[in-house]
C-alpha cells in the first residue's frame, strides 16, 4: 500500500511517498522538500499569507518530484495523507486541498494526520526503529511536550510547556543577540565557539516537581546579560551568551527528560522536532539515558524539522494499526489549534 503524504503547516512544503507492508515498518520510497526560511528571512519570522502563497507554489511540482524519484505514477497511491493541524489555518488549507482534490480525482481515500503524531513517530524512519513504550520529547518552535506513548495512536501527556517552547526560546534569545532568523540552528553555531559556564543564566521549573517547562524567564534573562556588554559586544562575549543560552535550555529539557523517563520505567526515549536536531541536547540526553541504561532514538537529521515523509509515515502506521480514519466525501477541514490528546 502506498502513502503520498503533504505537509505545509507552517514555512516547509512536504511531499513524500511511504510504502506499508503488512508485518513491516513501512519504508521511505521518495521525499522532496522546499524550505521558506530565505523567503521569511527578511521579516524575521514567518509571514502567514506569504507562507501559504508559497505552498500553492511549490506543492504539485514537488509532488512529481517524489513520485518520479520513486518510479510510481498517481494511480498507484493507495492513499492521500495531509498534514490537518495544529498550524497557520492558510497554510493548513493549500496541503489539505491539494491532497483531497487529488483523493477525488484518483478516486482514493484520504487521511488528515496531526503534525506532531508525525513528529513523535518519525524515529520510525531512521534504521534503528524504536519499539513501544517509549516516552517522547517533541521540541520544536511552537511545542515542548513530554509524551509516553504505549502504542501508535497512544499518547498521554506529562509535561509541557506553561509559556514559550524550546525552539521559541532558542529563536528570540538567537534574535537578541542579532543572529536572524531561524535562530535555532544559528545560536547553536556559535556556541561551539563559546563558553557555556560564562553566564549563569536561570533554569526555570527545573526542580518544579512536575514535568512542565517554562522558558519566558529565559528570553527576559538572556536581554538583560545582553544589554549589560553595553553598546559593543566582543564576538567572543555573544558567543559566551550563547553557549550559555544553549546550555540552559538543554539542561532543563534533559532534566525533565530523565526524570520522566525514571517515573516511567521505560527504557527508551524518542525526541522529535526541530530542535532535535541541536547537537548539544543529542550529547547530553544520550550520555544522561545511558547512565540510566536507557538509550534514546532520532529520526534522520534531516527529518527532525517539518517534512513530508513524518506524515505519510504517521498515515501508513495509522493504517497498519486499523486506526485511520479515512474520507472518501470529498469534505475536510484544517484544525489550527488541535490538542495531541485529541486523537489518542
Ligand atoms: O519542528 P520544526 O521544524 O517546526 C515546528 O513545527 O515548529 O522546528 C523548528 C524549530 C525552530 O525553532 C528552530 O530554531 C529549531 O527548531 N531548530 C533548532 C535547531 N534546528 C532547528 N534549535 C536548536 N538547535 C538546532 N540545531
Ligand atoms: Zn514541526
Amino acid at each position: 500500500m502506498k502513502v503520498l503524504g503533504f505537509e505545509s503547516s507552517c514555512d516547509e512544503t512536504g511531499v513524500a511517498l511511504v510504502e506499508a507492508r503488512p508485518g513491516h515498518t513501512p519504508s521511505l520510497l521518495a521525499d522532496a522538500l522546499h524550505s521558506q526560511v530565505a523567503m521569511h528571512e527578511a521579516y524575521g519570522g514567518v509571514v502567514p499569507e506569504l507562507a501559504s502563497r508559497d505552498h500553492i507554489r511549490r506543492v504539485l511540482p514537488l509532488a512529481r518530484q517524489v513520485l518520479a524519484q520513486a518510479g510510481c505514477s498517481l494511480a498507484e497511491v493507495d492513499v492521500v495523507a495531509y498534514t490537518r493541524g495544529p498550524g497557520l489555518a492558510g497554510a493548513l488549507l493549500v496541503g489539505a486541498g491539494v491532497a483531497v482534490a487529488l483523493g477525488a480525482a484518483l478516486g482514493k481515500p484520504t487521511l488528515g494526520i496531526h503534525h506532531l503524531e508525525g513528529h513523535l513517530l518519525s524515529p520510525f524512519l531512521a534504521p534503528d526503529a524504536p519499539e513501544f513504550p517509549f516516552i517522547a520529547l517533541l521540541v520544536s518552535g511552537g511545542h515542548t511536550q513530554l509524551m509516553q506513548v504505549d502504542a501508535v495512536g497512544s499518547y498521554t501527556l506529562l509535561g509541557e510547556t506553561i509559556d514559550d517552547a524550546a525552539g521559541e526560546a532558542f529563536d528570540k534569545s538567537a534574535k537578541l543577540l542579532g543572529l536572524g532568523y531561524p535562530g535555532g540552528p544559528a545560536l547553536a553555531r556559535l556556541a561551539a565557539q563559546g563558553d557555556p559556564k560564562a553566564f549563569a543564566l536561570p533554569r526555570p521549573l527545573l526542580h518544579s516537581g512536575n514535568l512542565d517547562f517554562s522558558f519566558a524567564g529565559l528570553k527576559t534573562a538572556v536581554m538583560t546579560a545582553h544589554r549589560k556588554l553595553g553598546e559593543a559586544p566582543s564576538p567572543r562575549q555573544i558567543a559566551d551568551l550563547a553557549a550559555s543560552t544553549q546550555a540552559a535550555i538543554v539542561d532543563v529539557l534533559v532534566t525533565k527528560t530523565l526524570r520522566a523517563l525514571k517515573d516511567s520505567g521505560t527504557r527508551r526515549v524518542v525526541v522529535a522536532g526541530g530542535v532535535g536536531a541541536n547537537l548539544q541536547l543529542r550529547a547530553a540526553l544520550d550520555a544522561g539515558a545511558a547512565r540510566l541504561g536507557a538509550r534514546v532514538h532520532y529520526p534522520p537529521l534531516h527529518l527532525c524539522t517539518d517534512n513530508g515523509a513524518m506524515i505519510a509515515l504517521a498515515a501508513a502506521l495509522r493504517l497498519q494499526h486499523g486506526l485511520a480514519d479515512l474520507r472518501q466525501d470529498g469534505a475536510f477541514d484544517v484544525r489550527p489549534r488541535w490538542p495531541l490528546a485529541d486523537i489518542s
